[in-house]
């Protein structure tokens, strides 16, 4: 009996962390323990903790006397939806979360097991980063883990949330990760803090503009999602898993899904017939795919593509569509990165892809040429060229130059494309074309204002619409729009046992 009580004090002591003075100061702050995190982000009773009695090895400036049992970190294995998925909370209440030698030991054991049996890990981040007192073992501990978070790529799913500090070399095991989620304003991501920032560059900023979750989701990309509070992030976790397989051999699975609603009336008005017009790709979207099944990904960042996951008949799928309603839904250096990364995710897990293409080409100008727009451009069109899943595209309008071949088109292995009346496929504009073409005819011409609106006008009859490509065979088929759903729903179910194998070789070489 004695024994049983050892036992329940010691996990007692275990589940205080650093104490109940530190768990409300979190609280404070408006966050959860981690403990908590866990609750909310497992079904129900589903937690069974790993390593709760770890404790840390550390003698130096007397750590002997300062033990916590967990050594700041929860660990261990649990649901979601009845599905099995390991996870990590860093625990801020024990020494602020930072990462010790056994702290790296514990998530490197659930990191193995999730890899061992083929099961998503989610890690919970929220850290003061290196353990100060244990140096370089911290820093191995980081670099043990950063190993494992590459040899689990494209394996597992993994998906980090960042609900607190995460500094230095501790951003880049979330970075390395599928999806990386932070709560707004009580999260930070940076390389180096604002005190170092000043120190060597003299700039003033604050932590939440250096690394905060609004910079983070809209200038650098680095977030995914953000989430008013921990609950909500947490929530946005269990959802984002809710498309993706538990691992790169199995399918998502499929929600059930009875047909009967495939004509959509409303898809037959959406796009302007002034080709000039903005219009919003979502709602395209929206017609294609179950009620509410669009989870849009980096929603306020590159705001020119649109990507995402959606059910189409109940099975998963990933989206990505440029998007008219911002910058006319050109590709640049962001829109094009942004679009790869997602491709590429798709692609290791098993997601089809829909892309639906309304793009009037590769931005201009001297800050996309010298940021790079060729190499980016080239990740686009090498993830969607390289991607074996099942890839269907709808035209909805423009599909000019070289963004109509790197828009999934036909001779980069998409599987069907079909195209809308409305599509324009066609090397440029008719505008711009015509200017080149009929220079000579135009500068000639009494009129030459004239005589442009006539040979663009000319252009437009014999290049923008569907029909020379599909003349051709590089469109499969001209739809009406009201039809899309359904032809879609027949081409992903025609395609669920595609089979596409790569040339074997070490690895492809992606422009980076
Ligand atoms: N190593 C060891 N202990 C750490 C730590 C670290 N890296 N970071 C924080 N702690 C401890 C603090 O000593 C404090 O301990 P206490 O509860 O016994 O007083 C506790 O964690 C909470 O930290 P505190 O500074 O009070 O919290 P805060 O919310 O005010 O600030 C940070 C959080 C992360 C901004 C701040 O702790 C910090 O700058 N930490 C160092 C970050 C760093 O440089 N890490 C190493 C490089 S990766």
């Amino acid at each position: 009996m004695k024994k049983n009580e050892l036992l329940r004090d010691k996990l007692a002591e275990a589940q205080l962390g650093g104490g109940q003075k530190r768990i409300d100061k979190q609280h404070q702050k408006g966050k959860l323990t981690a403990r908590e995190r866990i609750t909310y982000l497992l079904d129900a009773g589903s937690f069974e903790e790993i390593g709760a009695l770890v404790t840390h090895r550390t003698t130096d400036f007397d750590m002997q006397d300062q033990v916590f049992l967990g050594d700041g970190v929860v660990t261990g294995y649990g649901a979601i939806d009845g599905r099995l998925v390991y996870v990590f909370a860093q625990d801020f209440t024990v020494f602020g979360g930072s990462l010790s030698e056994t702290h790296a030991e514990k998530i490197c054991k659930v990191m193995d097991m999730a890899v061992k049996v083929g099961a998503p890990l989610i890690g919970l981040n929220d850290s003061g980063g290196a353990r100060i007192q244990e140096g370089v073992r911290s820093l191995g501990g980081y670099a043990d883990i950063f190993y494992r978070n590459v040899q689990a790529s494209g394996l597992i799913p993994q998906l980090s949330a960042i609900m607190g500090p995460c500094a230095g070399g501790a951003v880049y095991s979330p970075a390395m990760t599928d999806f990386t989620l932070m709560v707004e304003h009580t999260s930070y991501m940076f390389v180096t803090g604002p005190n170092v920032v000043k120190t060597v560059t003299n700039e003033v900023v604050t932590s939440e503009e250096l690394g905060g979750a609004a910079t983070h989701s809209t200038k650098s990309g680095v977030a995914h999602l953000t989430a008013a509070n921990d609950v909500l992030c947490l929530q946005q976790l269990r959802d984002v898993l809710s498309y993706l397989p538990q691992n790169c051999e199995e399918l998502p699975a499929p929600l059930p899904y009875t047909l009967g609603d495939e004509l959509r009336d409303e898809l037959e008005t959406i796009v302007p017939s002034n080709a000039s017009q903005p219009y919003d790709m979502r709602e395209v979207i929206g017609g294609i795919v179950d009620a509410e099944s669009f989870l849009e990904i980096h929603p306020n960042y590159a705001e020119n593509i649109v990507v995402g996951f959606a059910r189409l008949a109940g099975r998963s799928i990933g989206i990505v569509a440029n998007q008219p309603y911002s910058l006319a839904g050109v590709l640049d250096v962001e829109s094009s990165r942004k679009a790869a990364r997602f491709t590429r995710t798709c692609d290791c897990f098993n997601v089809p892809l829909l892309v639906l293409v309304d793009v009037p080409g590769f931005l201009p100008g001297t800050d996309q040429e010298w940021n790079g727009i060729i190499t980016n451009g080239a990740k686009l069109l090498y993830a969607l060229s390289e991607a074996t899943v099942p890839r269907v595209t709808v035209i909805t309008r423009k599909a000019y130059g070289g963004a109509y071949d790197v828009m999934n088109s036909k001779h980069i292995g998409a599987d069907f494309n079909f195209a809308w009346p409305s599509a324009e496929i066609a090397v440029m504009g008719a505008k711009g074309a015509s200017e080149i073409i009929f220079k000579r005819e135009i500068a000639a011409a009494s009129d030459p204002a004239a005589k442009l609106t006539e040979k663009e006008q000319d252009y437009a009859d014999t290049f923008a619409n569907p029909y020379r490509a599909a003349e051709r065979g590089f469109i499969d088929e001209v739809i009406y729009p009201r039809e899309t759903r359904r032809k879609l729903i027949r081409a992903f179910a025609s395609l669920e046992h595609k089979v596409a194998v790569l040339p074997k070789k070490k690895h492809g070489n992606i422009p980076l």
